[in-house]
């Protein structure tokens, strides 16, 4: 084959928007049909961008893992992503990159985590005392607000429900990048509303940031505890991370862990409504573990719930895909990848792939348990490699402790759609309300005695 022929094959697009009107349609479609026509390492064009998508787990591996020096994580997204964190742990590369990822390491420690247990079930019972026998509920409403708390409380020391620049600045940060709307391609510098109301809020959470840091400097260091803030604080301190480093961490934190968990529980509440012999066990499961409220060492028990958030994950990856681009020329499943092509990972598609995946649209927890021998990289709803979510153990033990946390005072059955719309947002988001309908436990005396 001559190196034309080895590109990876795809559709031919539009001249200059190329397959961007069937990306911006409906992007779950366009790479699953990209999958079924062209295969699993397909070509296509946004813009006059030549993009990859990568949906083979083998080559998602040699991209993730084993030749992972040769992507980074690519000129779009720096670009995009410069203003808010751009000196942030997720933007950042190379030696920068690994100084703060190894900075930032310890508030991610199993024995650091545990120790957040208690303001993470503080917080999940704070949402639950809200709550009423026959009240529906907006998960996504509630699980949104409820991580970011959590986040906030274990990670910075804040009460965030107190201060709403957090969830506004938020909010907007997130509406700017909103790559399902046509202005997450416009620059920054055009003075759109919704960028105005970007550089606004981002102003004024960096001002909030630094005055946490400077609250944090005012107490006495055997007071300050040691959590993210304290961490960094003291690294600027010794001059090991710049003030633009300290900030665009703290915006990277904030941004990168709230609505991906939140998500993440809401989802798993739509599987369990529907699926209520599933949502029983998991109960029982909860009952047989705990002597009251859940423990950090009640968590690694809780194998069932496990599976069900991997389950929910799969079907409902909050980060649906992501980007990487190639710093040379690459080989990937037998095609040739010139170096700058933009590649395109989309956990939607793979997870989803009926080669990994028996019946894959349906909830089956089941298939996380025991060992299987599907490839690796089929599930990687947390990225891979040097680079995956340095907050997986951190959402995970947060979803199992709110989780338990409602499964022990309430059931709940579905109240909205049970196939809602989805909105490739900035994560993959509900386009419509999901709602469960709550029931108290009457056996809730006996299950804990
Ligand atoms: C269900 C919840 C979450 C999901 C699905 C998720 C997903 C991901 C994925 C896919 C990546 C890799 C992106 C890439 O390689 O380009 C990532 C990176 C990252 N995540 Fe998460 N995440 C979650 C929760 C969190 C939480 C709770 C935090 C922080 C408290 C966090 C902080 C980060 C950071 C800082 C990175 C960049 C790491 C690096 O480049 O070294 N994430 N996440």
């Amino acid at each position: 084959m001559s190196t034309e022929e080895r590109y990876p094959p795809g559709p031919r697009g539009l001249p200059v928007v190329g397959n961007t009107v069937d990306l911006s349609r409906d992007v779950f479609a366009f790479f699953e049909g990209l999958r079924e026509e062209y295969g699993r390492v397909a070509s296509y064009q946004v813009f006059g961008t030549d993009a990859c998508m990568v949906a083979h787990p083998d080559a998602i591996q040699r991209v993730l893992l084993d030749e992972h020096e040769a992507f980074e994580k690519g000129e779009v997204l720096r670009r995009n992503l410069a203003d808010a964190m751009g000196e942030g742990l997720f933007v950042t590369g190379g030696d920068q990159w690994r100084n703060q990822r190894t900075q930032v390491q310890p508030a991610f420690y199993r024995d650091r985590l545990n120790t957040y247990v208690p303001a993470m079930r503080a917080t999940a019972e704070g949402t639950v005392e809200q709550w009423r026998d026959g009240m529906v509920v907006d998960v996504n409403d509630r699980m949104t607000a409820t991580s970011m708390d959590v986040l906030g409380r274990t990670l910075f020391g804040v009460d965030v429900t107190e201060n709403p620049v957090v969830s506004e600045a938020s909010d907007a940060i997130l509406a700017r990048f909103d790559t399902s709307r046509f202005w997450s391609f416009l620059p920054d510098r055009l003075p759109t509303p919704t960028n105005r109301r970007y550089r606004r809020e981002l102003g004024e959470l960096r001002t909030f940031v630094d005055e946490l840091a400077h609250q944090r400097r005012e107490q006495q260091p055997e007071n300050r505890g040691d959590d993210l803030l304290s961490i960094l604080v003291e690294f600027v301190d010794a001059s090991d991370l710049t003030r633009e480093e300290f900030r665009d961490n703290m915006v990277t934190f904030l941004f990168a862990g709230h609505e991906t968990t939140g998500l993440g529980l809401t989802y798993t509440l739509l599987c369990l409504a529907q699926h209520p012999d599933e949502q029983a066990e998991l109960r029982a499961e909860v009952d047989s573990v705990r002597e009251g409220p859940v423990t950090a060492d009640d968590l690694p028990e809780l194998e069932r719930m496990e599976n069900a958030i991997d389950e929910a994950l799969r079907l409902y990856p909050p980060v649906y895909m992501f980007f990487r681009e190639a710093t040379r020329d690459v080989e990937l499943q037998g095609y040739d990848v010139p170096a700058g092509t933009t590649l395109v990972l989309p956990q939607w598609a793979v997870h989803r792939d009926p080669m990994w995946w028996d019946d894959p649209e349906a909830f089956r927890p089941d298939r996380f348990a025991g060992n299987t021998d599907r490839p690796e990289y089929a599930y990687f709803p947390f990225g891979g490699g040097p680079r995956h979510c340095i907050g997986m153990r951190f959402a995970r033990m947060e979803m199992k402790t709110v989780l338990a946390t409602i499964l022990g005072e309430y059931t709940f059955e579905l109240a909205s759609d049970p196939d809602p719309d989805l909105i490739a947002s900035t994560n993959l988001k509900p386009g419509e309300a999901i709602e469960i309908e709550l029931h108290e436990r009457d056996d809730t005396d006996e299950a804990t005695l």
